[in-house]
């Protein structure tokens, strides 16, 4: 029995930001995986565990073996699903990922020790921010961000720098289940960092002349930004 989740978290995940109809569609599509993802798929289910949904990694699966990055660093692993599955969609590629709950590191421990897959998985133990800085020097061609969003606008500055020309960054979870549109004052008063700090993400990458951006309204939303420039310089007090 995992402890860190309940049936009660991560609301969001549950309230689909296109039709209810179309989601059920989406998520009944095959997504080729093997039984050991499903079985972990299952297994997060169970246990109310937020890993990314089935028509995420239909897009992920599809996209990266279409750009085929070598490198790829996770921000977020919990079990390890969607590290294990980057691992199985690219067979040549190394992954970082990055977790601070001790419960999900210990079981995404156990996933990467049981799966082939998992020899090229590197797990990273602690707070996401000070392990950015501490990889500086390191490129990765991708990287998914999949934590706590009220920090995605902290962390950018960072993950920029982490980043070649062309790479790419990919947001998880930033349509807040489709409120993320609302007045502020209309949001709980406990989740309003949450949407400040998204909002200053979107701020931030949408117009920047050195960024590519799209939004995607798969799961509870994906946000892609492709860095253009060698170097990507913010306004002071943008991130
Ligand atoms: C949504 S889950 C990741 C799911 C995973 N990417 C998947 O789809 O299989 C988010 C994870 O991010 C971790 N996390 C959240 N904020 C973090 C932070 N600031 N530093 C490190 N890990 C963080 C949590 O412990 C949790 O395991």
């Amino acid at each position: 029995m995992v402890e860190t989740y309940s049936k009660h978290s991560n609301p969001n995940m549950r309230r689909p930001v296109v039709q209810e109809g179309i989601v059920d569609f989406m998520r009944s599509q095959n997504q080729g995986l093997p039984d050991f993802l499903r079985e972990l798929q299952d297994f997060a289910e169970r246990e109310n565990i937020p890993i990314i949904p089935k028509e995420t990694v239909a897009f992920f699966r599809l996209f990266l073996q279409s750009i085929a990055p070598r490198s790829i660093l996770e921000v977020g692993t919990a079990i390890g699903f969607s590290a294990l599955m980057m691992a199985e969609t690219l067979p040549k590629s190394q992954i970082t990922t990055i977790d601070r709950n001790p419960e999900m590191i210990g079981l995404a421990k156990e996933n990467f020790a049981r799966y082939e897959e998992g020899k090229r998985i590197r797990l990273l133990e602690g707070e996401a921010q000070e392990w950015l800085q501490n990889l500086n020097g390191e490129q990765f061609d991708l990287i998914f961000v999949d934590s706590a969003k009220s920090k995605y606008v902290v962390f950018l500055p960072d993950l920029l720098n982490l980043l070649p020309k062309g790479g790419i960054l990919i947001f998880d979870d930033i349509f807040q289940g489709g409120d993320i549109t609302k007045d502020l004052a209309d949001i709980r008063r406990g989740q309003r960092a949450i949407y400040r700090g998204l909002h200053k993400l979107f701020d931030a990458v949408d117009s920047h002349p050195d960024l590519m951006v799209s939004y995607l309204p798969l799961g509870d939303g994906l946000l892609l930004v492709k860095k253009e420039a060698a170097q990507v310089i913010f306004p002071q007090e943008s991130t």
